[in-house]
């Protein structure tokens, strides 16, 4: 593949982010459904994975016609040989996770520790470059901590070195999830780069997209968390319009999930409970669902309702059933997905 076209791949597309365990393979497929159109496996470990481990996690449905495997490490020739198994695995691209702010990663010198060390990082992206000849991104934070936002730098070296795209998230290794996200940096990055910058942080309603797509050069875009609370966002972006489905909708939407689940982990009690776990942990982010207005978003404007507790939803039992945070009501409403026993059903 050529240079112009390996970047173009990720010119102008909206991206499914790379999630740990979020980013499970039935996930990803339902995102898919809903018009995501490039999707990423969860973070694999170059070491693990040159060692013959990580395997499920680099699988992908055939429907996931554009599927990256992200790998972490610090080791170059560690990475391109990650990276060369990956693509035997059928990775369509690569993305380098320079953004993990997990202690325990960090501590190991990979993830965002590689965003202190400009020379090693793009001593990675070179080794993975010249390895494998698909297209190749990687996702950046500002930068470790305030005083160091040096991201810009990271990304021309990135480009120097050959990467196709830069992710940036708008938020510090040190500032984690706190404050909305900072596009400043991303928007001069993009400015400055002939590859594309593919801007990430806090992108939850189609008016959040519609603001960063007027107030920067920012083309491509990759969103987390909005995918958890809500898959169908692929949906509202291509759109340019609020999702709002009604109570069945999100009711057939959770048992498509679970579907697509039973039949990657199995139907038998070993795979049930592996649905199950996951099931669970989805609702924690299905639940904070609200329809937000375009009124609501300028409340909150210019913080992302990402960082705004979600409104209360009223009386009707049903939406006060879907929004409850209660672990007891999350295992009802798992019941009821088993049992077929839900509006519409
Ligand atoms: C549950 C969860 C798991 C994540 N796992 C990864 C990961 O494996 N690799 C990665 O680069 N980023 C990971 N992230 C960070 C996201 O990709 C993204 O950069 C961040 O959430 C900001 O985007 P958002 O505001 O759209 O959520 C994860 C985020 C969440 C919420």
């Amino acid at each position: 593949m050529e240079a112009e076209e390996r970047s173009d791949f990720f010119r102008d597309k909206i991206l499914m982010a790379p999630m740990a365990m979020g980013g499970n393979l039935p996930y990803r497929r339902l995102c898919r459904e809903y018009g995501a159109v490039l999707t990423c496996s969860e973070m694999v470990l170059s070491d693990k994975l040159v060692r013959g481990g990580e395997r499920p996690l680099i699988r992908h449905h055939d429907s996931e016609e554009d599927f990256g495997i992200q790998i972490a490490g610090k080791r170059p020739e560690v990475m391109a040989e990650a990276a060369r198994i990956a693509v035997d695995a059928g990775a369509h691209f690569i993305d380098l996770n320079f953004g993990c702010p997990i202690d325990l990663i960090v501590r190991r010198g990979q993830g965002a520790a590689l965003l202190k060390r400009p020379k090693k990082l793009a001593e990675v992206v070179a080794a993975v470059r010249a390895a494998v000849d698909v297209p190749l991104s990687l996702k950046l934070r500002l930068g470790y901590s305030a005083e160091k936002k040096n991201c810009v730098d990271l990304a021309l070296r990135a480009q120097e070195a050959g990467a196709d795209a830069v992710v940036i998230h708008g938020r510090t290794r040190a500032q984690r999830y706190r404050l909305s996200a900072d596009w400043t940096l991303i928007d001069e990055a993009a400015r400055q780069l002939e590859i594309p910058v593919i801007g990430n942080g806090d992108l939850l309603t189609p008016w959040d997209l519609r603001r960063r797509r007027q107030e920067t050069t920012v083309s491509s875009f990759l969103v987390a968390r909005g995918a958890l609370i809500k898959p169908w966002i692929f949906r509202e972006f291509l759109d340019d319009e609020p999702g709002l489905p009604t109570v069945a909708e999100r009711w057939a939407m959770m048992r498509r999930y679970a579907d697509f689940a039973l039949e990657y982990f199995g139907d038998d009690e070993k795979g049930t409970s592996r649905v199950e776990r996951f099931f669970l942990w989805h609702l924690g982010f299905w639940h904070r669902f609200y329809p937000w207005t375009r009124e609501d978003w300028q409340r909150q404007h210019p913080d992302s309702l990402l960082q705004a507790r979600t409104p209360g939803v009223g009386d009707d039992p049903d939406l006060q059933l879907l929004a409850s945070p209660d672990e007891d009501d999350h295992a009802r409403i798992w019941q009821r997905i088993q049992a077929q026993d839900f509006p519409g059903a």
